[in-house]
Parts: structure tokens; C-alpha cells; sequence
């Protein structure tokens, strides 16, 4: 038998071009290249030509199995590339919807932010300073003497190899937020009123009521006749803002090296009411923040004239009041991030 190859070149063709789906497109190749198919057929029937018929035909046959399967991988990559396109577009009104959970601020960051609008809305400029300090701005201007304990190394954390010749500027972690006083005035000329929001760290061993690092908001307010009414009355109007208009408080004398008088206050403890319990150690009172009239030596420190001014200034423990405010009664409980913890506030 011989074989017509120009006609089947463009049968084929012609069947090619009308294939539209992968299905049309699979029996256009059995019919060709099926072992049962026509190429097959054409091999079958090789056997049977003359000596010189054979070569010809047998070539022949190879370049139409050739043209014809490099037509089906390409018509192959067209539909497949169709379906990409056409499932891309596609979209299933019918799957479900997917929940996308929105995050919160820690309950830190939301009581700092609650604190410090409060202040803001007294007049109060909210500025943060940095956690690192010279040892003079943590100790020396705030008027703490050399050989105070907190300046040892078991109280504070040192960078760098105390250097007793240029102690000033030796770097500290800072122990806490008062050196953002000394910051500011270097900085600023009264009046001015600022609460500054931060980490401080102390080298304590962790439990229920101790972190080595942790937050405080100080608060200062200098101006050419500050009283301490004044300090009362912001504190006061503070801690009835936060706590409830019932608040119990009381201010207690206290020491401290940068203010002059100093006063601890306290809360009526928010389990027993004031009667007595373990949470406040039987008295009824809980120890929520320290205060006092700026000293005159942390005036001169920062080289303001002499007698000219008089200042108030404040410092608070946000893990402390906050623990108190929501009856938290673990303090690693802010940092370990357990979700369970995270999400309830
Ligand atoms: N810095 C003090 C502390 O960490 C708190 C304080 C601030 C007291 C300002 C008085 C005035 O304990």
C-alpha cells in the first residue's frame, strides 16, 4: 500500500485546527499515534514495499509522526495555559469566608496610652527619652549621692566598666524615668509640664512582683510658683480618673534624694477595701506611686538660677497600677504572652 503524504498533511491540519478541548484533542492522537493509529499502520506496512519504496516511505512516515506530535504538545500548552487564566478569574462565591483576626495593643500600652491622655488632658506634653543614660543624669543631677545603694551594681545595670575617674559618664541602663527631668530642663526653660513614659531596668531576681525591667511614667511640672496643693490635686484628679470617683487615697512622707518634701501615695486596696487582707499586707493601703517638690539641687544641676523656680514631679509603676487596676496578680504574666492572658483585655 502506498501513502498519500501530502494529502494527509493537510487532513491533519485541518483536524488540528478544529480541536477545541483536551478531550477532542486525545482522540486526534490515538487516531494518529495510537497503536492502532495510522503512523502504526504506515510501519506495519513497510515490510511489504519494494527495496527502494521503503526508505522513502519510512521517512516519510517519521516526519509526519514528528509534525503531528509536536502539534499536540502545543495545542496542549494553549488549553492549558486557557484554564490557568480562566481558574484565576474565577472566583467561588460559595467557599466560606475567612475570619482574619485583628490584634489589640498589650494591656501595658493601652494603660500607658489611658495615663498619658489623662495628663494631656491636665497639660501635660507626653515625651519619651532614652534607656540608656550617663550615670549623671540617672544619679549624679538627680542629687544621689556617690555612695547610695541604688548606684551599686546589684541595683542598677552598668554598660561598661565603672570608670571612677570619669564616673558621670559611665552608661547605665536606666533605673528609672527621672532622668527624663534632667533631659528635659537641660533641654527646655519652665514653664513646662511633661510626662515621659518608659522601660527602666533594676538587676532583681524575677517573681510575682518583680521584673528587671518594667515601665513608669514620670511626670514634671516647673514653673515660678508651683505648689504642693498643686501636686495633690493633679495626682488626685489622675487617680479618680483612673481608679473611680470613690477613691480612697493618702499621701505619706517618704525620702527621696531629687525632691524635697517627698510623699509615697496610697491606694485603699482594691480587694479589701481598706480593712485588711493579704494583698495589702493587712494594712488596707497599697503603695501605688512616689512624689515630691523638685529639690534645689536638681535646679542647679540643670543650671537653673538660683531660687528662681519651684517644680513638682511624680513617678509611677505602670505593671503596679495596672496590676492593681484589672486584679493581675503575677507580674511575668505581662511578658510571658500567653494568648489566654493577651486576649482578655
Ligand atoms: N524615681 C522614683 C522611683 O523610681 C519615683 C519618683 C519620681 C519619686 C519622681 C519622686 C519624684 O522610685
Amino acid at each position: 500500500m502506498s501513502w498519500n503524504f501530502e494529502e494527509i498533511n493537510i487532513t491533519v491540519q485541518k483536524e488540528i485546527q478544529e480541536i477545541s478541548d483536551e478531550i477532542q484533542l486525545e482522540s486526534f492522537r490515538i487516531k494518529y499515534l495510537g497503536r492502532k493509529g495510522l503512523i502504526a499502520d504506515m510501519y506495519a506496512s513497510l515490510s511489504s514495499l519494494s527495496k527502494e519504496e521503503k526508505p522513502l516511505m519510512g521517512k516519510n512516515a517519521n516526519i509526519l509522526r514528528n509534525t503531528i506530535t509536536t502539534f499536540i504538545e502545543e495545542k496542549k500548552k494553549v488549553f492549558r495555559a486557557e484554564q490557568k487564566k480562566a481558574n484565576r478569574s474565577f472566583i467561588d462565591v460559595t467557599i466560606p469566608g475567612m475570619e482574619h483576626s485583628v490584634g489589640h495593643k498589650h494591656i501595658l500600652t493601652q494603660t500607658i496610652e489611658e495615663m498619658c491622655d489623662i495628663f494631656e488632658k491636665l497639660g501635660f506634653v507626653v515625651q519619651e527619652g532614652p534607656e540608656v543614660e550617663t550615670e549623671f543624669n540617672n544619679f549624679t543631677a538627680l542629687n544621689i549621692p556617690e555612695d547610695h545603694p541604688s548606684r551599686d551594681g546589684f541595683d542598677t545595670f552598668y554598660l561598661e566598666q565603672k570608670d571612677s575617674n570619669q564616673k558621670d559618664q559611665n552608661l547605665v541602663l536606666r533605673s528609672h524615668t527621672s532622668p527624663g527631668q534632667i533631659r528635659i530642663m537641660k533641654e527646655y526653660k519652665p514653664p513646662l509640664a511633661v510626662v515621659i513614659p518608659g522601660k527602666v531596668y533594676r538587676p532583681d531576681a524575677v517573681d510575682a512582683s518583680h521584673s528587671f525591667m518594667f515601665h513608669q511614667i514620670e511626670g514634671l511640672f516647673v514653673d515660678t510658683d508651683v505648689k504642693f496643693s498643686d501636686l495633690k490635686g493633679i495626682i488626685t484628679v489622675f487617680l479618680k480618673k483612673l481608679f473611680g470617683r470613690d477613691l480612697e487615697m493618702r499621701y505619706r512622707p517618704h525620702f527621696f534624694p531629687f525632691t524635697e518634701p517627698s510623699a509615697e501615695v496610697d491606694i485603699a486596696c482594691y480587694l479589701c477595701k481598706g480593712k485588711g487582707c493579704s494583698v495589702c499586707g493587712r494594712s488596707g493601703w497599697l503603695e501605688i506611686m512616689g512624689c515630691g517638690m523638685v529639690h534645689p539641687k536638681v535646679f542647679e544641676a540643670v543650671g537653673y538660677p538660683k531660687g528662681k523656680y519651684s517644680g513638682l514631679a511624680f513617678g509611677l509603676g505602670v505593671e503596679r497600677i495596672t496590676m492593681l487596676k484589672y486584679g493581675i496578680h503575677d507580674i511575668r504574666m505581662f511578658f510571658e504572652n500567653d494568648m489566654r492572658f493577651v486576649r482578655q483585655f
